[in-house]
């Protein structure tokens, strides 16, 4: 269906931080589907772990136990600081969807609404939609279901007036990603989570994009030092294989019942044996540390581009402001034609995410690619 522009390029095989199109042109990849390959592609440890899955056990069910999917949530469990249960999805709206539910379930009947923040982006389901704050893509879908509510980001004030008692959560990215790559400034979610206690309010943070090392840290909330109710995940756990997770405290977590809520493919071992694998490696590499490290570098190299006025964001996730209100997009495409693979966030902005493992020379050389374009 129509719902994307026609595709610049086909892509037909990666590795690590390299793609090929189908007529053999290299491009480095600073995009990662998405901030999705955080490992980059065909990663070989992925790659053998699904092999051999496939040739052991795909599927059976969530009526049935297995193995694997009970390994890795163990092991969010303890990056996330322990004490909580995860529901697994395939995919970050899917995660949401549950971290919704759940909010409805503990809040019970009368205490519904979930605030979230302008600018802000949860996904395209119609609940996570109306979550999203982004009023423009509401319009052509409405009426979408009740109960969300939308406050200026970063604006404790107008979140203090929002969070009434009918407010079962406030939702919110430790960086606003879709939104141009905002950090929330630790200050913000510390006075979040104050008010969430005050009035009962859970907090759920969506670390869909910035979860799993990707910030500098395995989660986002963690440079904040904040302890959030809920969070979720998606697009690095699986490293390219569609997963999601949605974690919860255990008192929290424990408010569904069996039939609440349910998937068919959630969990199912294929999947998660990617991310056992996914996870297996990023601890090994302590893929936190490389992001800060090669974020430093990153971030500093764009800092002395004379046509970028300001790098914001955290690790390796990064946005660089053009000068002069030169045009992102057209930036990306002539990025594209040169062999460098990136993305405009916003009209004037261009978002970097490259793998946790990138090289230093890989980013030398994108940036070097970035700087003839901009030059
Ligand atoms: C913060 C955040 N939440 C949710 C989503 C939706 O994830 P998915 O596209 O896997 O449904 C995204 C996707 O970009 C995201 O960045």
């Amino acid at each position: 269906m129509p719902t994307y522009p026609t595709a610049p390029v086909t892509f037909v095989r990666g590795r690590g931080s390299e793609l090929w199109d189908d007529a053999g042109k290299r491009y480095l990849d600073f995009l990662c589907g998405l901030a999705v390959t955080s490992l980059g592609h065909a990663h070989p440890a992925v790659a053998d772990a699904l092999a051999e899955q496939a040739r052991t056990l795909l599927h059976v069910s969530n009526l049935f136990a297995t193995t694997v999917g009970p390994e890795v949530a163990r092991t969010l469990d303890r990056l996330l600081g322990g004490g909580g249960q995860v529901f697994f999805a395939n995919s970050g709206a899917e995660a949401n969807e549950c971290a919704i539910k759940l909010a409805r379930r503990f809040g019970g009947r009368g205490r519904h609404v979930v605030v979230s923040a302008y600018g802000s982006f949860h996904g395209r389901t119609l609940a996570t939609l109306h979550a999203t704050g982004q009023p423009a893509k509401h319009e052509t879908f409405q009426p979408l279901p009740e109960g969300f509510r939308h406050v200026a980001w970063e604006d404790l004030d107008a979140l203090e007036a929002a969070v009434t008692p009918d407010v079962a959560a406030v939702l919110l990215e430790p960086v606003q990603g879709e939104g141009g790559v905002r950090p929330a400034p630790p200050a913000y979610l510390q006075g979040v989570r104050r008010l969430c206690d005050e009035r009962g309010a859970l907090l759920m943070l969506d670390e869909v994009q910035t979860g799993l090392g990707r910030t500098g840290a395995w989660f986002g909330f963690q440079h904040a030092g904040v302890e959030p109710d809920v969070v979720t995940m998606a697009k690095a756990l699986g490293n390219g294989v569609p997963i999601g997770a949605c974690w919860a405290r255990t008192p929290v977590a424990s408010t569904f019942e069996p039939g609440d809520h349910a998937t068919t493919f959630g969990g199912q071992p294929l999947a998660t044996s990617a991310a056992r694998a996914v996870l297996a490696v990023m601890e090994a590499e302590d893929v936190p540390a490389r992001a800060r490290r090669q974020g430093a570098r990153l971030g500093d190299a764009l800092r002395a581009l004379p046509a970028v006025t300001e790098v914001r964001g955290l690790g390796l996730l990064l946005a660089a402001e053009l000068a002069g209100g030169t045009d992102a997009k057209a930036v990306q495409a002539e990025c594209l034609r040169r062999g460098l693979v990136l993305n405009a966030v916003t009209p004037t902005a261009l978002r970097l995410a490259p793998s946790l493992l990138v090289t230093d020379d890989e980013v030398d050389e994108a940036v070097d690619i970035l700087s003839g374009v901009l030059a």
